[in-house]
């Protein structure tokens, strides 16, 4: 049996899960994916940083160029966030014909058009399961298990903290700020949690969904986009006493002008199924034209929910169905254009 040598950029909330599904599930992934996957670089920022997870001696590094160049892995797995050194990452790894999983909503929103284009150009692929809704499998499931639908609405939870948040609102009473270091403390909120409460996390997944669904490529800074950071418990009092929940929804909707996209604290009826999403869990209502209506849930965030993403993606990329959806997708192919986006 081969060996598929895995480097890491990242070794935090999600790639310190990583590592230990590559650790403690070595025999099963090895038979799911016909080769040992074996850990053999990871880049951090201190690597003299005491961590939860023992990983063999030498293979943490402060040094990027030990992972994305050399002959020491031959896939990258990105968990380090951001957009700027991130971006760099994936295209030096890409460029040195190494495929790339990653689970950076905000780095694929951002340049996905020039990090799938260098991907295509260096016939690597690039798999993102985790970078929408955490465990949840999503992406899989609208690139391969809807292909007969025309997609018609997503309506979707997509942030884990600002869930996590409104949950606490409404069943303890607590403010905001008071909820937000607990989120931080559990690993759902991202490095900077503004991005998750002022609804940019969630149009930046919207975003990509919006791509997989409709084929529409939308610039998620034009998104109408509110958060949840201007409520107060005045207002979750307010939802409560008339019967509504409120939620952080992402809708994606397909109309006769094109796709309609927004993002925003909605009240939401109590006895709808969306409003019964609690804790950090993410949900996806999608309705199509044959399925009808489907509902996706599960935990959206946190550590071992979004490694076991990222492992499946790895697994994918060793056994060439990463290259399958990567090919037939189509993804920021500036050659087959989508619908339009329709104005606000
Ligand atoms: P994190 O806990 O902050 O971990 C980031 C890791 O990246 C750390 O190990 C850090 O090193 C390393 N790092 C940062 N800058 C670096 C650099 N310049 N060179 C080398 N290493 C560097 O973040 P996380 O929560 O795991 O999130 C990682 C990614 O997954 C983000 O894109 C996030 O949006 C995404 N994601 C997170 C979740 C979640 O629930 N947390 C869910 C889905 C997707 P040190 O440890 O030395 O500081
Ligand atoms: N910060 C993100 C969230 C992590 O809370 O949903 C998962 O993408």
């Amino acid at each position: 049996m081969g060996t598929l040598r895995v480097g890491m950029v990242g070794l935090g909330v999600v790639g310190g899960g990583v590592a230990k599904i590559l650790q403690e599930s070595a025999a099963e992934l090895a038979r799911r994916s016909g080769r040992r996957l074996e850990l053999t670089r990871v880049a951090v920022r201190d690597p003299a940083k005491s961590r939860d997870i023992a990983l063999p001696a030498g293979i943490v590094t402060d040094d990027l160029a030990k992972v994305v160049e050399g002959d020491a892995c031959d896939v990258v797995i990105e968990l380090m966030g951001g957009t700027t050194t991130a971006r760099d990452v994936v295209l030096r790894a890409l460029a040195n014909g190494k495929s790339v999983v990653t689970a950076n909503k905000a780095l694929l929103a951002t340049h996905g058009a020039e990090l799938f284009a260098a991907a295509r150009q260096a016939g690597q692929t690039i798999a993102f399961e985790a970078a929408v809704a955490g465990g949840v499998p999503i992406i899989a499931n609208l690139s391969q298990c809807l292909t007969a639908n025309r997609i018609e609405s997503l309506t979707a939870i997509l942030n884990g903290t600002c869930n996590f948040i409104l949950s606490k609102m409404h069943a303890e009473g607590v403010p905001y700020s008071d909820v937000i270091a607990e989120a931080q403390r559990l690993g759902y909120a991202e490095a900077d949690p503004a991005m998750d409460v002022d609804g940019t996390d969630t149009v930046q997944k919207l975003t990509i969904l919006a791509q997989l669904a409709f084929g529409a490529v939308a610039d998620w800074a034009t998104v109408p986009r509110g958060g949840i950071d201007t409520l107060d418990l005045a207002d979750v009092r307010f939802a409560q006493q008339r019967g509504y929940t409120i939620k952080l929804l992402g809708v994606a909707q397909s109309t006769p002008t094109g796709v309609q996209l927004r993002v925003g604290p909605t009240l939401v009826k109590n006895e709808r199924q969306l409003a019964q999403v609690g804790g950090a869990f993410n949900a996806v209502r999608v309705t199509a034209d044959a399925v009808g209506e489907l509902l996706y849930y599960g935990p959206g965030a946190g550590r071992m929910p979004t490694a076991s993403a990222v492992v499946a993606d790895l697994v994918d990329t060793a056994v060439g169905r990463a290259r399958l959806t990567f090919d037939t997708l189509g993804l920021w192919d500036a050659s087959a254009p989508g619908p339009a986006i329709a104005s606000p």
